[in-house]
């Protein structure tokens, strides 16, 4: 059943809240797993629905999957059937990262075509050209992208944009590849880093990681593996805006400072006091946040993924900020329900020129998306009045228990049926 969070204004965030681990990493090891023969044990896995789609696809393909709390361990010895079904991909268009690791393994793949998508159109024509060169043949019909190819050539590729999933894609062909690729313009997001640490200890040798020149050399066998996901700097990035707009003081244990350099930097300019601990980032709002101009960018650029955050956040400030979204058409849609929470926002294509207002009202709105919705969430938590933000469930395909961790930090927010 369709739920809702519901938020009244309760004052300041206080306390400390833990950072689970990355979604944006999670998923793509789970899909390197494909690679294994043995198992691979992931721990600080966050428990969030995206994950869960992610286990159910490899799991439909046979592999077996267990769960612990934190943890999963995925053994591919039962032996795999290179399909990714519309029913999951339909769910989670991330389903796509598994083609790089299937033909890797397999030499061919199956996957429903991604559909639409409400952060405007979303294409893998990148992924497709990278892996062609690569030697890989694609036929689409049906509603299906069938991939072959006899033995996958290491190459020389040059991506046109620092595509996340198409690197990592890439890459994941790359270490079953016959010869080392060497791969430019690559995105550098930390997950991707993450990835690269595991492929490696799995058995490939990749270097240049952290740059966007990667030289993957393949690897002989991928043994068993163990490995921690990196945190979600996304995660820690929504509880700074919720302390920015809401006040208080708060820890994000496990968080990594310099995964959000250029975020914290924004929200610095924004009045926020923000620095690293021994453990994670402590932050500071004592004051209305003072307006700054953000534009998104890929890594190590301000994230697109806490573009909608940090609107929430300056639409309360005490000025006018101009926010330019790079990476997606279509990611300022949800400013609609901010403006009905009394926002006074206005885009114009890629701008949203965001005037700072002296208070939100609470009022029902709708989640478009997950980072939309914890934004509609993170403006309830001053919004004079009821918040009733419905839609709960994209908020859940990444956040952990986002109700209990800002319940324990002050905030009132409930969840009901929507
Ligand atoms: C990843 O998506 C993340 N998803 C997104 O997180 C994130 O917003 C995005 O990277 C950018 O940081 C996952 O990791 C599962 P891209 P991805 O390929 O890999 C265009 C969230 O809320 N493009 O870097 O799909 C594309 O249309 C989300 O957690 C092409 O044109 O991002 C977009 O405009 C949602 N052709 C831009 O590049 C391609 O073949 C960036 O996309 C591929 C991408």
């Amino acid at each position: 059943m369709s739920e809702a969070f519901v938020i009244e204004p309760a004052g300041e965030l206080h306390g400390s809240v833990t950072i689970g681990g990355a979604k944006n990493s999670a998923l793509k090891l789970i899909a390197a797993s494909l690679l294994a023969d043995g198992v691979t044990t992931l721990r600080n896995v966050p428990a969030i629905d995206d994950i869960a789609t992610m286990l159910e696809l490899v799991e439909t393909m046979g592999a077996s999957v267990s769960r612990e709390p934190g943890a999963v361990v995925i053994d591919t010895s039962p032996g795999v059937e290179p399909v990714a079904p519309y029913e999951l991909v339909r769910r989670m268009r991330a389903s796509v990262i598994v083609l790089g690791p299937l033909l890797a393994r397999f030499g061919r793949a199956r996957i429903a075509m991604p559909g639409g998508c409400n952060l405007g159109a979303r294409p893998i024509d990148l992924h497709l050209k990278g892996l062609e060169e690569m030697g890989v043949e694609f036929n689409s019909s049906h509603g299906y992208l069938d991939a072959k190819v006899d033995r996958l050539r290491g190459s020389n590729v040059t991506l046109e944009f620092p595509s996340v999933g198409a690197t990592e894609n890439i890459v994941m062909a790359a270490v079953g590849a016959d010869g080392p690729t060497v791969l430019e313009n690559a995105a550098r997001e930390p997950e991707i880093t993450d990835l690269v640490t595991m492929l490696n200890r799995m058995g490939a040798h990749i270097t240049g990681v952290g740059t966007s020149t990667l030289r993957i050399e393949p690897a002989e066998q991928f043994g068993s593996v163990e490995h921690e996901v990196v945190a979600d700097r996304i995660e820690a990035g929504t509880f700074i805006a919720a302390t920015g707009i809401a006040g208080g003081e708060v820890e994000l244990k496990g968080a990594r400072y310099d995964d959000l350099a250029i975020a914290i930097s924004k929200f610095c300019e924004a009045g926020l006091l923000i620095s690293a601990t021994a453990d994670g980032i402590w932050v500071k709002a004592s004051e209305r946040a003072r307006p700054t101009d953000v534009a998104t960018l890929p890594f190590p650029g301000f994230a697109t993924d806490l573009q909608p955050q940090a609107v929430a956040l300056l639409s309360t400030s005490g000025g006018t900020s101009v926010v330019t979204e790079n990476l997606f058409d279509g990611r300022f849609m949800y400013t609609e329900e901010l403006v009905r929470m009394g926002a006074d926002i206005r885009t114009d294509g890629r701008h949203a020129v965001v005037r700072g207002v002296d208070r939100l009202e609470g009022a029902p709105v709708t989640a478009p998306d997950l980072r939309a919705g914890a934004a509609l969430v993170v403006a309830g938590l001053v919004a004079e009045g009821e918040t009733v933000v419905s839609g709960a469930e994209h908020i859940d395909r990444g956040y952990e228990d986002f109700a209990g961790k800002l319940r324990a930090l002050g905030a009132s927010i409930e969840r009901r049926p929507a």
